[in-house]
């Protein structure tokens, strides 16, 4: 592993101004937020589709640092040949791999998953390199659920474990590793038992990734944000999201991993960016903070697209919008 290479590559991903674009989407996940615009999923139009995120110039060349590819989409060419890898590079951003292979139910904890896919992942590592990868990805899933006792400490053990060995694979393969750990944002519970929850989701992954000897500043965190669930009755304000994340990761992320780049998580678009805003705002943070939006860079060019060449452009600027805001909002210069 050379960590300065790794580490140069990790600067680059959280740069001032720029932010990963979420395209890694499985192909069950892009057909259910294609279902919403009616438009059929097919190898052919998701490819259709993400080449019209990668050509959106003024978004790739200004705002977006990465890309979080499917392994589809990494494989796959534009309509006039050129690898999609390729129209990533030249926009000037670096292409990455989601590696994970999903979830599986954890036994022994009922409602509780797994995210699985360490078989053979140094080998498919190898490839993705070649291919052009520099990050990947790794997301494993964490519930809150008060009723069921959930989340466990087996569920929150097995899948740091998991994301232990997965970053230590990466940098052998000269790979930044996104440590993903995803406390969902379903559910009912108030933003004090979601600050907890990931609190300890954070530690006990740091734990791994240092008994695992994973080098912290070749790494990015991809958390989601201390928030209260879709169903509470108790709705924080962006100013308490931001003064709880930001007290929740000093506590727990060490100062030499580089950057943060936040998942919006089912956030509306408007609300990933103020959070991310008013958190830059608070200033004097030992760590980049930036976006890795999914849905909240995305709901919008889909909406304007929705399956038609002669929505392209329209996409392609909806697309430009967000990253915009986002890039303002990882500079706290966004204004509502
Ligand atoms: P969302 O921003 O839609 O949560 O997606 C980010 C992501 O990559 C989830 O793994």
């Amino acid at each position: 592993m050379n960590l300065a290479d790794l580490n140069t590559v990790a600067q680059a991903m959280v740069v001032p101004g720029k932010g990963i674009l979420a395209a890694d989407e499985s192909s069950g996940t892009i057909a259910k937020r294609f279902d919403v615009i009616g438009v059929t999923s097919t190898e052919e139009s998701r490819r259709d589709y993400r080449e019209m995120l990668f050509r959106a110039s003024d978004a790739m060349t200004k705002y977006i640092s990465g890309v979080i590819l499917y392994d589809e989409t990494i494989w796959q060419n534009a309509r006039d040949g050129t690898p999609l890898v390729k129209l990533i590079e030249q926009a000037g951003a670096i292409p990455g791999i989601k590696v994970d292979e999903g979830t599986q139910p954890l036994p022994g904890c009922p409602g509780e998953l797994v995210t699985v896919g360490l078989d053979k992942l140094a080998e498919r590592l190898k490839k993705y390199y070649a291919q052009g990868a520099r990050f990947a990805k790794w997301r494993a899933v964490i519930d809150i659920n008060a009723a069921g006792g959930i989340p466990s400490m087996t569920a929150i053990g097995v899948n740091a474990h998991a994301l232990g060995r997965y970053a230590a694979l990466c940098q052998a393969a000269q790979i930044v590793p996104i440590v993903e750990p995803e406390v969902l944002m379903d559910g009912d519970h108030d933003i004090e038992r979601c600050f907890d929850v990931t609190s300890r989701v954070l530690n006990v992954t740091f734990q791994e990734l240092r008994k695992q000897r994973v080098a912290l500043e070749g790494m990015i965190l991809k958390p989601n944000m201390a928030i209260a669930g879709k169903k509470s009755t108790k709705k924080a304000s962006v100013e308490e999201v931001a003064e709880k994340t930001v007290r929740m990761l000093k506590a727990c992320v060490p100062a030499a991993v580089p950057g943060i780049a936040f998942l919006s998580g089912g956030q509306s678009d408007e609300e990933a960016t103020a959070h991310l805003d008013a958190m830059n705002r608070i200033g004097n943070l030992p760590w980049k903070l930036t976006f890795s939006y999914g849905r909240a860079l995305q709901s919008a060019p889909q909406k304007a697209w929705s399956g038609k060449a002669e929505n392209v452009v329209a996409g392609q600027r909806a697309l430009t919008h967000r990253a915009q805001m986002n890039s303002l909002a990882t500079k706290g210069e966004w204004k509502a």
